[in-house]
């Protein structure tokens, strides 16, 4: 069942078209990567779906209702901007017990996000000596009062450390799995979701190239996670190889070296198989698949 769908939205700023006739659907529990480089759109598909303003044309659904419309949706929505202002002055457990106060939660509400967001030796400290990375779990710990069942988080890790970005990558990849609630994360470094999404909209000024689950876009742009066998006899490999039902693809590069393409959900067996051939095979390099491929073979011959 889709969570959010557009439907031919354009939103206008003046004349600046953020986004054109952007179709697309995202479904529950999934964890969506929106990618695109600056000025793509991300940022005004995601007030689009909080409701934070309207489209100019075209429908956005979020759980089937508008949300411009349903101040009742907000309740369900848990929202990490792309650059949050906090009172740097304030204390962090404070400023987390104000937002809940202002969405009619408790203190046992702010406990548990801070208990989730591993806030805890942090609670008592002014929110302006925070790190980058701490200040960024204070976003998600907002993000998280009221339970919500859909995440909408905006560049959670731009302008981090290498260190803390990797932090907030595992956190959200831990809250995904804890929670089970749908995220759709943004980032304008297309490879960086690779590890916690398993569905992707690719947006670039304000056009959808293309979205779906992972799996299948792996599939349609082939860029299925691919080995490369070195051998003597590639004859014998490849007739060897092409009955597995896992393989999808294989290729001759040079007259010792095979290029194989196998399903994602496979590539643990193929290793196996792999090392049953034993001898035959001299050497064999694995490459996985990665969203910075998988964006450049979307983009390829478009623009
Ligand atoms: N309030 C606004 N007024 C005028 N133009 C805007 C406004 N908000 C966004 N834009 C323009 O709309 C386009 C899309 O902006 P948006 O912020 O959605 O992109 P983004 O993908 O989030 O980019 P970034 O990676 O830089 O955050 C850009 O050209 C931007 O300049
Ligand atoms: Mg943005």
């Amino acid at each position: 069942m889709e969570i959010v769908e557009f439907y031919e939205v354009t939103k206008k700023y003046g004349r600046v078209e953020a986004l054109r006739n952007a179709s697309f659907k995202i479904p529950g529990k999934s964890v969506t990567a929106l990618l695109g480089p600056n000025g793509a759109g991300k940022t005004t598909s995601m007030k689009l779906i909080m409701g934070f303003s309207k489209p100019t044309r075209g429908k956005v659904l979020v759980w089937g209702l508008e949300p411009w419309r349903r101040e009742d949706l907000r309740i369900r929505l848990g929202y990490l901007p792309e650059r949050p202002i906090y009172p740097l002055d304030a204390v962090v457990e404070d400023l987390l017990f104000h937002l809940a106060k202002l969405r009619g939660l408790g203190k046992s509400e702010v406990e548990r996000v801070i208990k989730l967001t591993g806030l805890g030796d942090y609670r008592e400290s002014k929110i302006g000596s925070l790190s980058r990375g701490y200040m960024q779990r204070l976003g998600i710990a907002q993000s998280l009062l009221g339970e919500p069942e859909l995440l909408v988080l905006d560049e959670p890790t731009a302008n981090l450390d290498p260190a803390a970005r990797r932090e907030v990558l595992e956190l959200l990849k831990t809250l995904h799995k804890e929670l089970n609630v749908s995220m759709i994360i943004s980032s304008h470094i297309i490879p960086e979701l690779q590890e916690i999404a398993n569905y992707a909209v690719f947006i670039d000024r304000g056009v959808i190239l293309d979205y779906g689950s992972l799996e299948d876009l792996w599939r349609k742009y082939r860029v299925e996670p691919l080995f490369i066998i070195e051998t003597l006899d590639p004859g014998r490999v490849a007739k060897q190889l092409v009955e597995k039902p896992f393989v999808n693809a294989i290729r001759k590069l040079s007259p010792s070296k095979l290029e194989v393409l196998i399903d994602p959900e496979n590539y643990k067996t193929f290793e196996k198989t792999v090392s049953e051939l034993g001898e035959l095979v001299l050497n064999y390099e694995f490459k996985s698949a990665n969203l910075g491929d998988l964006y450049e073979k979307i983009t390829r011959g478009r623009s």
